[in-house]
């Protein structure tokens, strides 16, 4: 079995925590399984809250209404992907680009289910560059900053975020202490975003493996 086979199944698995409502819903190509999934029971929401105008057009193809946060409240439920998470569901996101507006719709859920093919689950987070969304005129400043905290970061060059800024993609990270190290990070002036979500990690993560899917938390 393939690694998009694997995102498809555990975006499917995902329905079953769809209960109606408003729901939250994540970026990337596990999501896109998610959002063409949820469109065959579409009639039993109210319709979705969007992380990014990728997500945004794909959940509108579909007939799925999408709504703007400020006017729903807190949400039941976000499901998203992940480029990496730790057995305690501390992830990186962000190699889409769309972390900061998923940062946001995930703190406003009070449940988060990760979706994502088991290569995904790492002991320690940091191999897969982390991305960092910064102000524009602060790149080489930050940059500076990262490089103090022990990383490499690298200009995602040419990329522009659905909110107008740019992202460093930090290398060489082993991220033994997620949580102390998104709110370092947190503190640079200039940063908009960083893809750690370690202060709120997933609540589920569902995993597709060749054997069928496996779910880790609550
Ligand atoms: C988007 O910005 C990311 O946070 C995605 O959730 C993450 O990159 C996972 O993407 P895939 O589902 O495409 O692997």
């Amino acid at each position: 079995m393939n690694a998009d086979a694997m995102k498809k199944q555990a975006a499917e698995a995902a329905l079953g925590y769809v209960e109606g409502g408003v729901i939250g819903v994540g970026t990337g190509s596990t999501v896109n399984h998610f959002i063409d999934a949820l469109a065959t029971i579409r009639g039993r929401i109210e319709g979705a809250v969007s992380s990014s105008e990728a997500s945004t057009a794909r959940l509108k193809q579909h007939g799925i209404p999408v709504l703007d946060l400020n006017g729903v409240g807190e949400l039941s439920l976000y499901v998203d992907g992940a480029d990496e998470s730790n057995d305690r569901l501390q992830l990186i996101k962000g190699g889409g680009g769309a972390l900061t507006r998923e940062k946001i719709v995930a703190a406003a859920s009070r449940q988060f289910v990760c979706i994502a093919d088991e290569s995904k689950l790492v002991e320690v987070l940091g191999r897969f560059p982390l991305p960092v969304e910064v102000i524009p005129m602060a790149r080489s400043y930050v940059a500076r900053e990262l490089v103090q905290l022990g990383g490499t970061p690298v200009w995602r060059d040419g990329f522009v975020t659905d909110n107008g800024n740019l992202i460093l993609d930090v290398q060489h990270l082993e991220i033994t202490d997620p949580r102390q190290l998104e709110q370092q990070i947190n503190m640079i002036a200039g940063v908009v975003t960083v893809g750690l979500f370690a202060h709120r990690p997933a609540d589920v993560l569902i995993l597709g493996t060749p054997h069928g899917v496996r779910t880790l938390g609550r």
